[in-house]
């Protein structure tokens, strides 16, 4: 039984299954190493990718069993990271420097003071689910409303994907066991579905009191939301978190657990990189084969899919794929020497990210998060509580975040630029406090020696500015040119600053006297005027890991975006891009929720159109 695994590099190596299927019963698995694939011969479905989109489709193709279905992920398995991966509040230790990160830097963005940015993303089986920050939200109503209207499609509309969500979603009670009633509305959410959902399982009283007392001083600006999950998301509610009893809940962990990952037909090959998809030589507009190496001077090996091909790379590798494979912008492909096959100019561009700054203060009280982070012996004892508690303690939340405060901006900038929220009940901005001294993204988790900190959170989830990836070479190990575009539309700046100033309104409160003492950097105490917000602003802000739009949706015959809003790439057959980078605009909240609910439906899409 000799497969149809060609190196195309180095044509010796020819793949026979001779050891693994000895006792006649061949079971899927994880695989390490390309020759243990040997014994499976050919495949219906190859999924690039097994972050968040891809490992929703690699098992929800896997429940016909007629299916056979091969996942490929760059990265390992998370084991190897141990409680990095596991805690939850550990996530502050994945996003540098590890051996399962992409390591990305951007090109210098000349609104961020040409800061270029040290940009985390995961290259690990359950993609960047297996190392964010695990809030859980789903976006507006408004936002899949307008991607309804922008892709020509019913289906993306609010009211269309609730059962994804219910498909998604599995509700769990909080760690620690506290009665949830009127923390979140048990009605819209999924008790049955695969991915755990929970409520914040270790409460700080000092922050928490003073976040609900702030509700009720300044209820005009910041009134407390039920459940900030409903489709309306303005006010304070509630973190949600992809989290079950004080544990990560990653793609990895629920759609490719235990009890999914032992199907026959379910095959997942990590540490493989796809490098290219391939032509079809029969018919120029299939594209059905994957060329992909475990490693950058390895052999490149060749598996055709014999019915789909699903990019599920992530909103940075998906155009770096597609660019590669010659699908893209001709003019720019033939300047790298790649022989342009699919003229689809918009593969990279409108890229659209969260932008956010922080503010971090001073606090009267040694009860904060900083020293777990700053104190080794701290969080060996925290961790050994964890473990004897089932997941209990501050470990088993994410980085001190209990609470969400959505906001519009005041109307007063929108006499001077058009409102780029999908609708009225759409918000522009994310905050809240969080416990310790948090910076955007964590990738630097330093913080001073001494002192208690909370901080004021700011995300524009609202971000008119458009960004690219672009390919710097055409070896696929290398990293794509990284350009977030941030604060290259005027409007972002503005709704950073104004996000500030919401962010001190919130500190501002009553609540807060005589506990909040000072802010940690002084030029926000200097700051009065306008401009100079605008300054702090562009020193201090950074894009989060909420990126999307490289590979974006459009209407069915349109001439502009990469795919059509049944997710197939434009004029291409069987080929189709399942994740973050088909979604054209960002929604109103991280973005793994929006992911996981569009998965979903892709996957329907792909069952549809096969059984
Ligand atoms: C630091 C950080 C914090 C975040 N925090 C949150 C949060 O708190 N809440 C939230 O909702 N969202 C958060 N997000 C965003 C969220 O995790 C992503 O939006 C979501 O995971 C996107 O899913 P995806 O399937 O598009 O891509 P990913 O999850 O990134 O998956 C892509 C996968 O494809 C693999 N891959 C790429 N190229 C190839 C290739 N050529 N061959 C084989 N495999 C390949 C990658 O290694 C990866 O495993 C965060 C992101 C980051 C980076
Ligand atoms: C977890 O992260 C810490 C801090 O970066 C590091 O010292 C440790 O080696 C990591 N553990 C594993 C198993 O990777
Ligand atoms: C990222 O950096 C770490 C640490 O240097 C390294 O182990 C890992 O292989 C790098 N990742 C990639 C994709 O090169
Ligand atoms: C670190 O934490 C331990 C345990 O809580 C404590 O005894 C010790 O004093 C702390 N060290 C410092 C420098 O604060
Ligand atoms: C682009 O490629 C050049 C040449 O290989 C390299 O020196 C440079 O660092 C690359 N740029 C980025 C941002 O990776
Ligand atoms: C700190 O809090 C205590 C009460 O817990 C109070 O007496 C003291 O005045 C506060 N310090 C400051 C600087 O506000
Ligand atoms: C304050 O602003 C000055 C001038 O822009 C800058 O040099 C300094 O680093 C800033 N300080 C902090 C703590 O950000
Ligand atoms: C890019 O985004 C803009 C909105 O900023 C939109 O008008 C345009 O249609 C988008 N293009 C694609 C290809 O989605």
């Amino acid at each position: 039984m000799c497969l149809d695994i060609r190196a195309s590099m180095r044509p010796r190596i020819l793949l026979c299954a001779t050891v693994l299927c000895l006792a006649g019963y061949c079971s899927g698995a994880i695989y390490e190493s390309v020759t243990e694939l040997s014994r499976h011969q050919s495949f219906d479905f190859i999924v690039v990718g097994g972050g968040a989109g891809g490992a929703v489709v690699a098992n929800r193709l896997t429940e016909n069993p007629k299916f056979n279905v091969l996942l490929l992920e760059a990265g390992p398995t998370p084991e190897g990271l141990g409680d990095n991966y596991t805690v939850p509040f550990f996530t502050v230790f994945l996003r540098s420097n590890t051996l399962t990160d992409w390591n990305y830097t951007s090109v210098p963005q000349p609104g961020l003071d040409n800061h270029a940015i040290p940009y985390p993303r995961g290259r690990l089986l359950g993609g960047c689910t297996s190392m964010n920050g695990m809030a859980y939200m789903r976006g507006s109503k408004a936002d899949f409303d307008r991607y309804a209207s922008v892709t020509g499609d019913p289906g993306w509309a609010w009211d269309a994907i609730q059962p994804y969500i219910f498909k998604n979603e599995h509700w769990v009670p909080p760690t620690d066991g506290h009665d949830e009633t009127g923390e979140f509305d048990p009605a819209i959410h999924g008790f049955h579905g695969i991915n755990a959902v929970s409520l914040p399982g270790f409460l700080t009283k000092a922050i928490e009191n003073r976040i609900e007392e702030t509700t009720q001083e300044l209820s005009d600006l910041f009134p407390f939301n039920l459940d900030y999950n409903s489709g309306f998301p303005l006010g304070v509610g509630w973190q949600q978190s992809t989290i079950k009893h004080g544990k990560r809940s990653s793609s990895f962990t629920s759609y490719l657990g235990p009890e999914f990952i032992g199907r026959p037909n379910l095959h997942v090959l990590v540490n493989t990189q796809a490098t290219r998809i391939i032509q079809t030589r029969q018919n120029p507009k299939e594209f059905l084969t994957v060329e992909f190496a475990q490693t950058r001077d390895g052999p490149r090996y060749q598996l055709t899919a014999s019915k789909e091909v699903i990019i599920s790379a992530g909103s940075l590798e998906t155009p770096k794929l597609l660019l590669n494979s010659g699908i893209g912008d001709p003019a720019a492909l033939r300047k790298l020497g790649i022989q342009p096959a699919v003229d689809l100019p918009d593969v990279g561009r409108n890229l659209s990210v969260h932008v956010g700054a922080f503010l971090s203060y001073f606090v009267n009280g040694t009860h904060t998060f900083d020293d777990i982070l700053r104190n080794s012996t701290r969080r060996e004892i925290l961790l050994d509580e964890w473990k004897t508690t089932n997941g209990g303690g501050p470990l088993g939340i994410t980085v001190g975040a209990n609470h969400v405060a959505f906001n519009r901006l005041p109307s007063t900038v929108f006499e001077t630029y058009p409102d780029p929220a999908p609708g009225p009940d759409s918000p522009h901005i994310q905050g809240g406090v969080w416990n310790g001294n948090t910076k955007v993204n964590m990738v630097d988790i330093s913080i001073p020696a001494d002192g208690h900190f909370i901080t004021a959170t700011n995300f524009l989830v609202t971000p008119a500015s458009r960004g690219s990836i672009t390919l710097n070479t055409t070896d696929p190990f290398q990293q794509p040119l990284i350009d977030f575009g941030c604060f290259t539309n005027e409007f972002d700046v503005v709704g950073v600053r104004e996000g500030l100033k919401l962010a001190m309104a919130y500190i501002g409160a009553k609540a807060w006297q005589g506990y909040v003492l000072a802010p940690l950097n002084e030029n926000i105490t200097t700051a009065t005027s306008d401009a100079d917000l605008e300054s702090f602003a562009r020193a201090n802000s950074s894009p989060t890991g909420h990126i999307v739009g490289t590979a974006s949706m459009s209407p069915r015959g349109a001439d502009y975006g990469v795919v059509d809003p049944d997710l197939l790439v434009k004029g291409i057959q069987h080929l189709r891009i399942v994740d973050a980078s088909v979604l054209p605009y960002v929604p109103a909240g991280p973005t793994q929720g929006a992911t996981y609910i569009l998965a979903e439906r892709g996957a329907d899409l792909i069952k549809a159109k096969w059984e």
